[in-house]
């Protein structure tokens, strides 16, 4: 499968962040692996402008689960991907958090950003509560199970799995607990798709060019989802090339 480098950009970025897209697309022209970034909705369609036809993809970092009416403030899918997005982000856990989004209003935005035509990247994960409880399995299994679109196929879903504790932090989980993790839901995705071992799994959480060789060098894991070091293709430049050189060696 084609890995993925994904950036989630939150609730930054104005008009100049567009040249720190654009100096990622010129970095790589042609990479050995998907990259996309998620900006926020404001500078989708500029940003769509700006990199058509060029090496970075764009998506969107939530959407509604209806796919139009009354709901001020909300952007629906198709709206998003009118845009130029071609993945949606739903249920990381900040909207859990901020927003109170459970795992069935997940899955109902992960079938509506299916249903408009894009990926879903459904995202999961534990809080520090959680995995000092003993219960880190027990979460993302049951995140996974609730939160996993209908029909959902490698081909429009992937699955990023995020210790909440380890975003924004600059705590990273270690290498043993991202790969008990990755090889756990592996499994309970076989039990749920048909093509679980296509279906991509993304670390996330405080990725930075200085972990990020190690992190992909583990099983199970075929990419990140990047948030403070997708921000500058300073940044972010070394992470791809780190996706790359894991991408090869492992092919
Ligand atoms: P971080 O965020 O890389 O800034 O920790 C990751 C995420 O929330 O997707």
């Amino acid at each position: 499968m084609r890995k993925l480098a994904a950036g989630n950009w939150k609730m930054n970025g104005m008009t100049a962040s567009i040249a720190e897209a654009r100096a990622v697309s010129i970095a790589h022209p042609n990479p050995s692996v998907d990259i996309l970034l998620c900006p926020p909705a404001t500078l989708l369609s500029r940003m769509a402008e700006s990199l058509a036809n060029s090496s970075v993809a764009l998506g969107a970092q939530d959407c509604h689960p209806a796919a139009c009416g009354a709901h001020t403030g909300d952007i629906a899918a198709s709206m998003l991907v009118e845009g130029g997005a071609s993945a949606i982000i739903v249920g990381h856990s900040e909207r859990r958090a901020d927003h109170g989004e459970g795992d069935a209003t997940v899955k109902a935005k992960a079938e509506a950003a299916i249903a408009a035509g894009v990926v879903a990247i459904v995202c999961i994960g534990e809080t520090l509560e959680e995995r000092e409880a003993g219960r880190t399995l027990d979460v993302t299994r049951a995140q996974i199970a609730g939160s996993l679109p209908a029909g959902a196929t490698a081909a429009n879903t992937v699955v990023a799995y995020e210790p909440v504790w380890a975003i924004g932090t600059g705590k990273v989980a270690t290498p043993e607990q991202i790969a008990e993790v990755h090889a756990d839901l592996r499994a309970t995705l076989a039990g749920l798709v048909s093509d679980a071992s296509e279906m991509r799994l993304l670390y996330g959480g405080s990725v930075k060019a200085a972990n990020a060789a190690e992190i992909f060098a583990l099983g199970n894991v075929d990419g990140a989802l990047v948030g403070g070091a997708s921000l500058t293709a300073d940044n972010f430049n070394p992470i791809i090339d780190a996706l790359e050189a894991a991408a090869s060696a492992s092919s």
